[in-house]
């Protein structure tokens, strides 16, 4: 079960004080989410309070974020939203050591991203995609490009075939093996990248803007193989502007200049779309249709948030016969 909290500093203190009626919290503007999925398993990773710095020297450094604390659970969904600048590649850099905090520390899989001696696990554990499809792929043909990071890892030829094959599956790419990268649409090429991720075989997959560059077919691609991916246990961590892909998640990070400004499940984040706009952001398209044809109809529920979810509401309306109120 899914609780609201008011005032609480950090997912690990979430849990009490549940807002039932959807109001935003009196006194904060954090809305804290216990997920159902994680509340009984060890987070994969773990954010204490960090902060981070680009630069060195007072005078030259540049405070990307400061006290973030965030919990990754085994097999949950994660967004992170905000304004350009706020803050969020830094945080995914942060996820698997590509940087480490000036202040606080993360642990993935019970390893501190610090520790030097376990760099290389901590980037199996938890693999990234970036936002460019061109600048992620290496060789020249599609398997050498997703065999490319196992010959790094030193894995046996053998079992290097069977995980390029398991890849390359998994994202539906298997009839491209033998192609070039650079014949493929932007939507296969990151597909590509992905699987190149999936060869190491991670517990988390972080995207970061990785749908941003594609066209609707491609975004379309990423989100059914990342929602599969999601089905079968991988944890994620996406970093959107897409409010439609936000609504896929199990929990939204919104970072606002630098810190975590609220947080929430995609519902109780989208049913505030005051607050939102003013962090700058917006809900998506078809939860601004529910939340109209609601003021208009109102038996029809507010809080869709999806295509999907206004469909199933407009169908369920037309076979009960739902009042409409004219005006
Ligand atoms: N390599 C860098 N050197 C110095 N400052 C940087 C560097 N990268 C990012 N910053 C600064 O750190 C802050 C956070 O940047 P970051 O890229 O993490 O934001 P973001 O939320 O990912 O933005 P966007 O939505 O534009 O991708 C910004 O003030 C940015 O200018
Ligand atoms: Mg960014």
């Amino acid at each position: 079960m899914r609780t609201v909290v008011a005032g609480a500093t950090s997912p690990a203190t979430a849990g009490a004080a549940g807002n039932a009626n959807g109001e935003w919290p009196a006194e904060g503007r954090r809305i804290h989410s216990c997920v159902a999925k994680g509340s009984s398993m060890k987070p994969l990773i773990e954010v204490n309070q960090i902060s981070f710095s680009y630069g060195q020297g007072p005078s030259q450094s540049v405070a990307a974020f400061t006290d973030v604390s965030l919990r990754v659970y085994p097999g949950e969904y994660v967004a992170v939203i905000g304004q350009n600048g706020s803050g969020k590649s830094t945080l995914a850099k942060h996820l698997n050591g590509i940087l480490t905090p000036t202040r606080g520390d993360v642990w993935v899989a019970g390893m501190n991203t610090k520790d030097a001696s376990c760099k290389q696990q901590i980037r199996r554990c938890v693999g990234m995609v970036f936002q460019s499809p061109d600048n992620q792929l290496v060789a020249t043909i599609v398997e050498d490009d997703v065999a490319f990071g196992l010959e790094n890892l030193g894995v046996p030829p053998g079992e290097m075939q069977e995980r390029i094959d398991e890849a390359l599956e998994a994202v539906g790419m298997s009839e491209y093996r033998h192609r070039p990268p650079h014949f493929l649409s932007g939507g296969q090429k990151q597909r590509v990248a992905i699987a190149g991720i999936l060869a190491m075989r991670p517990d988390c997959l972080v995207l970061d803007e990785a749908t941003s560059m594609l066209d609707s077919f491609g975004r379309a691609e990423i989100l059914a193989v990342v929602r599969r991916l999601n089905q079968q246990g991988m944890a994620i961590v996406t970093i959107t502007h897409h409010m439609s892909e936000v609504a896929e998640a199990d929990r939204v990070l919104v970072m606002h200049e630098g810190r975590v400004a609220l947080e929430g499940t995609p519902r109780e984040l989208f049913a505030h779309p005051d607050q939102l706009e003013a962090l700058g952001l917006d809900v998506p398209e078809a939860s601004r249709v529910a939340q109209q044809v609601h003021a208009r109809i109102p038996a029809f529920r507010r809080d869709a948030i999806s295509v999907e979810e206004v469909v199933a509401e407009v169908d369920r309306l037309a076979g009960s016969g739902g009042e409409r109120r004219h005006g």
